[in-house]
């Protein structure tokens, strides 16, 4: 009978199944075949869960309810066994699911009850057991779970890993997976600095298993001291934590971005304005990442149809000029990205009643030239952000007229895009886009393929992320070259 794999199921029908079986204290895949039995004897299964999952509980109590991991966890036979019983609950207050495999040293020290009763879950002894073998039961304790956790590790146990030995339950389930695997030692100090366990662990290492522990301290054998506890639950609950849920990089933390974004509106008069097509969807798909890259992010952003993103600070203004201030006010910054598509002229007479059509015909409107953001914060000479973005938004001569741009405005970085209507930029989702810098005294033109506005802003965040913890920014890159 081919192995029925439970983390290849739709997620619904995953939910379901670990919902059903942990009310009914069984594991999943004795749930499954609680189902699949009383199927074939012709009982009643209420099988439209499986089309209706039920109703997500409040996130308060879907947080204890649902896991959102599993671990095997193996118990080898040591006096620390013990501080296993509180290893599974620490798993299970991080909403980690356990299931539980003792070995046969490990059932002097614990009782399989007394795991299961912690675990909410059968436990698993034996690996010639006819109830969970029947469909290979040793391989699903190997791969069906996000991690395999040995605690306490046994100088045993990590010899029969280092050397591939699979003659019980424990030992099979190492052999057979290909997740992740976290061992607690635990031991007699002697033990511990043995040459045979010190070769040992050395091979573990080399193989990719992680080790915590252990702690040097009192051994349970009176008068001993030494390098050998295993270490405490929380410890080991914490390390897994982190292989579960590896913490996301934050390569800009403690950087603060300043990104302007949008069009401006230039009033005409109270009702009427001069704008463009700019829907700022790149500038906030760049704070958006910057921030999840760990920085502190001020959004300087004129009118647009967009939500604020989460935890970035959002100036809302008008104006070219009212642009400027509130990037003036938000200085100093480490970084700032100019994607605003400022508008270069704004009226000079602005009515400041509605204009009226006469008979004399349309009203002079005069332009005048607005302030240049981008320019004027290249060109500070206290507060200049070490590194300098503008965008160049073209309709033709793309590249020449960007590094002419660049050089013009004094910026460190110009990331050029093609704003003809037929690319469907100004507005749209994607974006083609060309990273152009200055290398060695020359520009030095990085172009990407054709991407969307998030995809451009987490590739533009990733390179200044490089260039920022490279210690090499526009500025100084330029002095150093
Ligand atoms: N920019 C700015 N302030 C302005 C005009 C432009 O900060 N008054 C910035 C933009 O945010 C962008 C860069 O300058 O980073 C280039 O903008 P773009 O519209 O491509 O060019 P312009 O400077 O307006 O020049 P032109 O219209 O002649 O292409």
């Amino acid at each position: 009978m081919a192995s029925l794999t439970i983390r290849k199921l739709d997620d619904a029908v995953k939910a379901y199944l670990r919902l059903r079986s942990a009310q009914n204290r069984r594991s999943v895949e004795e749930e499954v075949r609680v189902i699949l039995r009383d199927l074939i004897e012709g009982h009643e299964v209420p099988l439209t869960a499986f089309a209706a999952p039920p109703a997500p509980a409040p996130t308060s109590q879907r947080a204890s309810a649902v896991p959102e991991a599993s671990v095997t966890l193996i118990i080898g036979g040591g006096i620390a066994a013990y501080k296993s019983l509180d290893l599974i609950r620490r798993l299970k207050e991080r909403r980690v699911e356990v299931r539980c495999v003792l070995t046969k040293a490990a059932q002097q020290f614990v009782t399989p009850l007394a795991v299961s009763a912690l675990s909410h879950e059968r436990v698993y002894t034996d690996l010639f057991d006819p109830q969970s073998e029947f469909d290979a039961g040793h391989i699903r304790l190997a791969r069906d779970c996000d991690l395999i956790v040995v605690a306490p590790a046994t100088a045993d146990l990590m010899a029969k890993m280092a050397n591939g030995h699979a003659d019980d339950l424990a030992s099979a389930i190492l052999l057979a997976t290909n997740r992740k695997v976290l061992l607690a030692p635990a031991m007699n100090p002697l033990m511990w600095s043995n040459a045979a366990t010190r070769r040992n662990v050395a091979q573990l290492q080399r193989d990719g298993v992680v080790l915590i522990g252990p702690n040097s301290g009192e051994m349970a054998e009176a008068g001993e001291a030494g390098v050998g506890r295993m270490s405490e639950a929380i410890e080991i609950a914490a390390a897994a934590e982190r292989l579960l849920r590896p913490p996301v990089p934050r390569p800009l933390a403690g950087k603060r971005v300043l990104i302007t974004a949008g069009p401006t509106h230039e009033p005409i008069d109270p009702v009427r304005y001069i704008a463009n097509r700019s829907s700022g969807k790149q500038g906030f798909a760049i704070a958006a990442a910057a921030r999840a890259a760990g920085a502190e992010v001020v959004l300087v952003s004129g009118p647009v149809d967009l939500d604020d993103p989460q935890d970035v600070t959002v100036k809302h203004v008008e104006s070219a000029r009212d642009m400027l201030d509130q990037v003036q006010a938000a200085l100093p910054a480490d970084i700032a990205i100019f994607a605003a598509a400022v508008a270069d002229w704004r009226v000079a007479n602005a009515g400041e009643q509605k204009l009226k059509k006469t008979a004399a015909g349309m009203p002079p409107l005069e332009l005048v030239e607005n302030p240049d953001i981008l320019a004027t914060i290249s060109k500070l000479t206290d507060k200049r952000p070490p590194l300098v973005i503008g965008f160049a938004a073209e309709t033709e001569h793309l590249i020449d007229n960007a590094k002419s741009k660049l050089a013009r405005k004094g910026c460190d970085w110009i990331v050029a895009n093609d704003v003809s209507p037929a690319t469907g930029v100004m507005g749209g989702d994607s974006n083609t886009v060309h990273l152009i810098s200055r290398k060695d005294g020359e520009m030095a033109v990085d172009s990407w393929p054709v991407m969307t506005k998030e995809q451009v802003a987490i590739e533009l965040v990733a390179h200044i992320a490089k260039s920022v913890t490279g210690g090499v920014t526009g500025k100084s890159a330029e002095t150093a070259s």
